[in-house]
C-alpha cells in the first residue's frame, strides 16, 4: 500500500481529498499557493470532525491523529518522496499543465500523478509530462468525504498497471472505484446527469410540467435524492450551462446544445443558491 498522498490544491475538493486520505490512515502532505487557503482548509476539516465528535463517532484523540498525519504547505518539492500525487487546483487547463510539469521534474520516474478535473482532457493534461503511461483522472465527487464514488479515467497512454493501482488505492481510500475506459468529455457521470438536465429543461419549455412537478417526478418516481432543477440550483446553473457548452464544443452534437431558457436563467444573474435566486427563489428560505 502506498503511504504518502500528495494532494495540490487545498480548496473544496483538495482539502477534501486530503481529509480522506488521512482518515484512512495515509501520511499526506497537502499543498496550495497562499497559506491562507491551507488555514481554511483545516478549519473545515476541524469543524467536520467537531460534529463527528458531538455525534459520539469520534474521539479527539483520533482527531489530532488525522490532524497530524497532514503536512501543509506551500511548497511543491515538499512532495518529492510521495509515489503518488493527486492534482485539484482551479479547473484551468494551463495552470493544471504547468503543475504536471513541475510535479514530473519533482517526483520519483515511477510516481503516478493524477487530476481531479471534472472536464478537462486527461490526455491533453498528461502531455505536459514524460510519463503519460503514468497520468490518470482520479474525479472523487463533492464532499469526498462522504461520496462513495471515484471515476478513474484513461488518457489515451494511461498503462494498464496504473489503472490498476488508482481502483486499489480508491478502496484503501474507502471509495468505490469504476473504470472509465476513454478519455471522453464529462466521463459517466456528467455525460449521464447532463443530457437528463437539458431533457428536464425541454420539458419545461415545451409546457409539459413546472419544475417543481419535474423535481417531484425524479425524486419519487426515479428515487434520487434531488430533481434535476433543485441539484442545478445547488451545484451552480452557470456550472451546468458551462458544461453543456463544452460538450457541444467537443462533439459538436445538437443534442448537448444548451435550452435558450437555461441561457437566459444566466443572463439574467440567477445562477442558482449561492445568489439566492435559479430555478427557484431562496431569498426567503
Ligand atoms: P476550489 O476553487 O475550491 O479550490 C482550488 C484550490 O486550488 C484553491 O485553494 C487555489 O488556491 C488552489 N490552487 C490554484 N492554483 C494552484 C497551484 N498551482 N498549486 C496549488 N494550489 C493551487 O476548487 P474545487 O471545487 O476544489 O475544484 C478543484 C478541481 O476539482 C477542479 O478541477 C474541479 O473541476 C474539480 N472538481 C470539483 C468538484 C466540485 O464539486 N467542486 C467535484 C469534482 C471535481
Amino acid at each position: 500500500m502506498m503511504k504518502t498522498v500528495g494532494v495540490v490544491g487545498s480548496g473544496t475538493m483538495g482539502g477534501g481529498i486530503a481529509h480522506q486520505a488521512a482518515i484512512s490512515g495515509f501520511t499526506v502532505i497537502l499543498r496550495d499557493v497562499d497559506q491562507r487557503f491551507l488555514d481554511n482548509a483545516l478549519a473545515r476539516m476541524q469543524k467536520l470532525m467537531d460534529r463527528q465528535i458531538a455525534k459520539g463517532k469520534m474521539t479527539e484523540e483520533q482527531k489530532s491523529d488525522i490532524i497530524q498525519r497532514i503536512t501543509f504547505t506551500t511548497s511543491l518539492e515538499d512532495m518529492s518522496d510521495c509515489e503518488f500525487v493527486v492534482e485539484a487546483i482551479i479547473e484551468d487547463l494551463e495552470a493544471k499543465k504547468e503543475v504536471f510539469r513541475q510535479l514530473d521534474e519533482i517526483l520519483v520516474p515511477e510516481a503516478i500523478i493524477a487530476s481531479n478535473t471534472s472536464s478537462m482532457s486527461i490526455t491533453d493534461i498528461a502531455s505536459a509530462t514524460k510519463r503519460p503511461h503514468l497520468v490518470a483522472g482520479m474525479h472523487f465527487f463533492n464532499p469526498p468525504q462522504v461520496m462513495k464514488l471515484v471515476e478513474v479515467v484513461r488518457g489515451y497512454q494511461t498503462s494498464d498497471e496504473t489503472v490498476k493501482e488508482l481502483k486499489k488505492l480508491s478502496i484503501d481510500l474507502d471509495k468505490e472505484p469504476i473504470e472509465v475506459k476513454k478519455d471522453t468529455p464529462g466521463f459517466i457521470v456528467n455525460r449521464i446527469m447532463i443530457p437528463q438536465f437539458i431533457e428536464a429543461i425541454r420539458l419545461v419549455e415545451e409546457g409539459v410540467a413546472t419544475p417543481e412537478d419535474i423535481d417531484k417526478a425524479v425524486t419519487l418516481g426515479l428515487n434520487y435524492p434531488m430533481g434535476p432543477f433543485a441539484l442545478q440550483d445547488y451545484a451552480g446553473v452557470d456550472i451546468g450551462l458551462h458544461v453543456m457548452d463544452y460538450f457541444y464544443e467537443e462533439f459538436k452534437d445538437a443534442r448537448f446544445a444548451a435550452p435558450i431558457t437555461l441561457k437566459n436563467l444566466v443572463r439574467a444573474g440567477r445562477v442558482g443558491k449561492k445568489v439566492g435566486a435559479g430555478w427557484y427563489d431562496y431569498n426567503n428560505k
